[in-house]
């Protein structure tokens, strides 16, 4: 599963919150548009520009995953170093019966940033006749395809995705006549991706979205960081290609001239801020030019791409119970790599 969903070309032009300042919607928009020159810029160019100025520099992780960086994502998840996903897929696995039972029959079950729907079975396969399945994803159309292949293997499930951002407010539809606990599913450690601050506000959100239920979330455990540190520095390079992966979609997708070679992927356990950070750095003094402007940098300078921030259990715990959730049963692999986290809403 990737953390976040792959943003489509489409939304990437015209993006949702420049749409919804126009008096008509987006579908009854003029089939001409404006020539290029003075078309609005899309939000990947507009937060490119934006991140680049700001000093230090920073682009979000979320513009990662075109379709180059889902594939890559995908490698990154089967690499031998990356312990996280194969160790929660063991948990889930193995824990399925029990976490079944915490969650109860005839359940709703709410995933947030679902992509490709793999680990959401593991849980279907365990659960007693789940009610509804409601994936919430920004690419609708990735979305639709998932949903039906994941319909036909689940005949009785109702499946009705959301394209949406999770991280906004959202309405969700009614609970379905007998339904059980609505439950939120936020596998991963995709929770370690945001700020402090973010992960906290996004907990809050979903445990208002959930009252009265309960939430199902993987959250990576602080470790020796020499197991940290190669999980991100992989042999094969795939974690470095994937970093490098947004210059190079800035380059075929924006008026940039990045040199691919003049960027190196780092990433280092901080040990203070528990977090891995994740950095493009600069091999040499430079400039680049983005839509006519350009940016300078130094031999070194870096630009941060993304955190991954690791919990202790107690830590996590306690974030949960300030978001407002009760937290309960808590499972763990033998060697305490990752935990899955049961949240009463
Ligand atoms: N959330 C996971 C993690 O932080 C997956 C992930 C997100 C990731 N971005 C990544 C893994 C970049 C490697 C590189 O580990």
């Amino acid at each position: 599963m990737r953390p976040f969903a792959p943003i489509p070309a489409a939304a990437s032009t015209a993006s949702a919150s420049s749409s919804s300042s126009l008096p008509f919607s987006a579908k009854k928009r003029p089939a001409v548009v404006a020539p290029a020159a003075s078309a609005p810029l899309s939000e990947f160019a507009r937060e490119m520009q934006a991140g680049l100025a700001r000093m230090p520099r920073s682009i979000s992780p979320k513009f990662f995953y075109d379709v180059v960086g889902s594939q890559l994502f995908d490698q990154i998840c089967d690499l031998p170093e990356y312990y996280p996903t194969r160790t929660e897929l063991r948990i889930l696995g193995e824990c399925a019966g029990e976490i079944a039972k915490q969650i109860g029959p005839n359940a709703e079950i709410v995933e947030f940033g679902a992509g490709s729907l793999t680990k959401i079975r593991l849980l279907l396969d365990a659960l007693e006749s789940p009610k509804r399945y409601l994936p919430i994803d920004i690419s609708g159309e990735y979305l639709e395809g998932a949903a039906a292949r994941l319909r036909a293997d689940y005949p009785e499930l109702a499946v009705q995705p959301i394209a949406a951002d999770y991280t906004m407010p959202l309405v969700l539809p009614a609970p379905m006549p007998g339904a059980g606990r609505r439950v939120g599913f936020f596998p991963g450690s995709t929770l370690g991706n945001f700020e402090p601050d973010e992960a906290l506000a996004f907990l809050q959100l979903a445990a208002r979205m959930l009252r009265g239920g309960g939430m199902l979330i993987g959250v990576d455990l602080v470790k020796d960081p020499a197991r940290l540190h190669a999980a991100y520095n992989d042999a094969q390079g795939v974690t470095a290609a994937f970093n490098l992966n947004l210059l190079r979609r800035a380059n075929s997708e924006l008026d940039a001239d990045f040199d691919l070679d003049g960027f190196t992927h780092a990433a280092f356990f901080n040990a203070p801020l528990r977090r891995i950070e994740m950095h493009l750095v600069s091999r040499r003094a430079q400039s680049v030019s983005l839509n006519g402007e350009t940016f300078g940098f130094e031999e070194g300078e870096t630009i941060h791409t993304e955190y991954s921030h690791k919990f202790t259990v107690d830590g996590f715990r306690a974030l949960a119970v300030k978001a407002g959730f009760r937290p309960g049963a808590v499972w763990v692999d033998s060697e305490r790599l990752f935990s899955v986290h049961w949240l009463g809403a």
